[in-house]
């Protein structure tokens, strides 16, 4: 990945990820966490101080090693245990049914086969459990959505594969979810091409 993906961007994400801004949302998608709990693509733990008391356990799935060390303090802070337990979205080392619940934010944008990454959370959730998701993805609107295609290559060269365009409620039903609880919006103070969030929550059957 070179210096800039390994050293350099876990940084930038820690701090662009970690603005005010995206505390609300942080609070409403880890509402109804519970049990065991995989989270993909934990980053530096922005999440942490928002996992509810009904959380037994977490298993963080992330390969940036640096994020993992940016995220010490808020591991510090919480009673909720919290392990590295995979590297890989796309492969996760994990039995078949064995989590309750599994977190998903500003994560599907990066990892690069996001559908097949959805198809080992939906493996080792249990039958009815959900995946809380909070995605940016591709714009309602047409003349944002153009924008979001002239600029996601170079989105993806800054920010370590990140797509503006991919389409986060097809691909979760695709991948045999059914969604339960959406909302989308514009994030506020976020750019249009960047900010087209599905806040929500989907069942594995
Ligand atoms: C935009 S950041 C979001 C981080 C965190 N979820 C948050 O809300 O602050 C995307 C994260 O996905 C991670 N990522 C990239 N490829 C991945 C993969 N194959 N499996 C799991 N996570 C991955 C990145 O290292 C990064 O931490």
């Amino acid at each position: 990945m070179g210096l800039y993906g390994e050293q350099v961007l876990p940084r930038i994400i820690n701090v662009a990820c970690g603005l005010k801004g995206a505390q609300p949302l942080r609070r409403r998608v880890c509402e109804g966490l519970e049990g065991d709990v995989v989270e993909l693509g934990f980053g530096s733990g922005l999440n942490v101080p928002f996992y509810p008391d009904t959380v037994k356990r977490v298993a963080a799935v992330e390969p940036a090693d640096v994020g993992w060390k940016l995220a010490e303090k808020r591991l510090r802070a919480t009673s909720v245990p919290v392990e590295r337990s995979g590297l890989d979205g796309q492969s996760l080392p994990f039995a078949d049914n064995s989590y309750d619940t599994a977190l998903s934010t500003w994560t599907l944008c990066t990892i690069p086969d996001v559908a097949t990454a959805l198809s080992e959370v939906r493996r080792v959730l249990k039958p009815g459990g959900t995946l809380h998701f909070v995605e940016h993805g591709l714009a309602p609107d047409a003349r944002v959505r153009r924008w979001q295609h002239r600029f996601e290559p170079m989105q993806k060269k800054v920010f370590g594969g990140c797509h503006l365009t991919r389409p986060i409620v097809d691909l979760l039903t695709a991948a045999g979810f059914t969604i339960t609880d959406l909302d989308e919006f514009y994030e506020e103070g976020a750019p249009k091409i960047m900010g087209a969030d599905s806040l929500g929550t989907a069942i594995a059957p």
